[in-house]
């Protein structure tokens, strides 16, 4: 349905002609998402400036009955962030202002269209860091990283974004302004609205600023790829490094299958001279060199095959980029099925053992490609190979995952893509809460409509 010009009219006047996209080749950015497997149409891309102007534009939205999608950086992996049904798309990315960096408590606050590698520049060079950080920096956004509680490398050590959250600002369905950025760190006087915030997916309310903790930045940096036997020698040396180096703060895991695709894609040697089973990725961080005690720990620990260290930067990117560089080389080879999963980590060794046949077991051509957060029992099932909307593998994996008590998400989040899931790892009084909530905070339904929540 064609949007009424008034309201396009009234649309570019609170943010300026300027900001109001209604070309097709300009909106065509926002309407497909980073994987490629979700697209959407929009009848116009509105860029406010300002938390005002954000306000303004969803007063409008609700007298005029418009849904719309709050986008950031447009680098989530669910479908959450496009256009599905005709939505006007509202971009935060020009609330993109560090508005306040204090680095006595070490507290900054940035507004939602702020890059995480923006934060982590601004604030590495007066000795903190960010805890978050994930291979999208340059382009992922802090509003949809709080409003996806966005996970990444180092959950092990600082937790994800949840965990990083000091205050909020954000703007309501009806146009409210909900400011809470005390500078406290301790603030327990009722319900934490930026805990229910985060994590909403653009369903509750429109995250416009962010005040945020830093932790103490850790100079000096060791990573050690480690080749192992397979996923249980992988948990085994991750327990036993956690257990003796507080450093610790990222154990990734990967397989020969991501390996090749790395290596072709990224035209990289391969790390040691034979192949593996299973890879390893370790990296501590501390005020003093770690290498030492990092390979006297490893030393002590039996089965493992190879192993490299790295303790300079190039050395240390050298090792990282077989395990980053797995989600571009997985896109290039096709588009995948993405399924971000968490088991406990007991339970994992024999969900990686079963995964593989349960797939080829739905779709004898589907190609699985297994890497992830080790340390977090969370793996990343990609599965190339398949029809976009060939869903028989995803379901057969999500149901292995619901059977040995794990989430259908573990930090991608549900956007639309596991929507038909949702009920195998939430409870019926679980949804129907989210549900209350929902209908409290938008009774009007125009915030990303069809996301977490079904269509009415
Ligand atoms: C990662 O861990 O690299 C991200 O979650 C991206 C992905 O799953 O492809
Ligand atoms: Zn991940």
């Amino acid at each position: 349905v064609p949007l009424p010009d008034r309201f396009l009219h009234a649309l570019a006047t609170i943010a300026g002609d300027h900001h109001v996209l209604t070309e097709p080749d300009l909106r065509a950015g926002y309407e497909t998402d980073w994987t490629r497997r979700y697209h959407g149409s929009t009848p116009a891309v509105v860029r406010p400036g300002s938390t005002a102007e954000v306000a303004a534009i969803l007063r409008l939205c609700r007298e005029h009955g418009v849904p719309l999608v709050p986008q950031g950086g447009n680098t989530g992996l669910v479908g959450g962030g496009v256009p599905h049904n005709g939505e006007v798309v509202l971009s935060l990315r020009r609330l993109d202002a560090v508005a306040a960096f204090d680095p006595g408590s070490g507290e900054i606050t940035a507004g939602a269209g702020v890059t995480l590698a923006t934060v982590q520049e601004a604030v590495r060079a007066q000795g903190w860091n960010f805890g978050v950080d994930l291979a999208s920096r340059d382009s992922a956004t802090i509003g949809g990283m709080v409003a996806t509680n966005a996970g990444g490398i180092r959950v092990l050590r600082y937790g994800g974004m949840r965990q990083q959250i000091l205050g909020i600002e954000a703007v309501l369905s009806d146009g409210a302004v909900l400011s809470r950025m005390p500078g406290l760190l301790k603030d327990n006087s009722g319900y934490d609205l930026a805990q229910l915030l985060a994590g909403s997916e653009g369903t509750l309310a429109v995250i416009t600023a962010v005040r945020l903790k830093l932790v103490p930045q850790q100079p000096q940096r060791a990573v050690a790829l480690l080749a192992v036997e397979d996923i249980s020698a992988a948990l085994r040396v991750v327990s036993a490094v956690r257990r003796t180096m507080p450093s610790l703060e990222a154990a990734e895991v990967f397989f020969p299958e991501g390996l090749e695709l790395v290596c072709r894609h990224a035209r990289l040697p391969y790390p040691f001279p034979a192949t593996h089973p299973c890879y390893l990725l370790l990296e501590c961080a501390a005020q003093g060199d770690e290498s030492a005690p990092l390979a006297g720990t490893l030393a002590a620990i039996a089965g493992i095959r190879d192993s490299a260290i790295a303790t300079d930067r190039p050395g240390r990117d050298r090792l990282w980029a077989y395990r980053e560089r797995h989600t571009e080389s997985i896109s290039v080879e096709g588009i995948p099925h993405k399924l971000d999963v968490t088991l406990p980590l007991g339970r994992l060794p024999e969900f990686e053992h079963r995964v593989r046949a349960v797939i080829s077991g739905a779709e004898p051509a589907a190609r699985p490609v297994l890497f992830g957060h080790a340390g977090d029992g969370n793996l990343h099932v990609n599965i190339l190979g398949l029809a976009p909307d060939d869903d028989r593998p995803d379901d057969a994996v999500l149901r292995l995952v619901a059977e040995l008590g794990g989430s259908i998400s573990a930090e991608h989040g549900i956007g639309i893509a596991k929507m038909p899931w949702l009920h195998l790892t939430r409870s019926t009084a679980d949804r129907e809460a989210m549900r209350a909530i929902k209908s409290a905070l938008d009774p009007a339904g125009i915030l990303n409509p069809g996301v977490v929540i079904p269509r009415a």
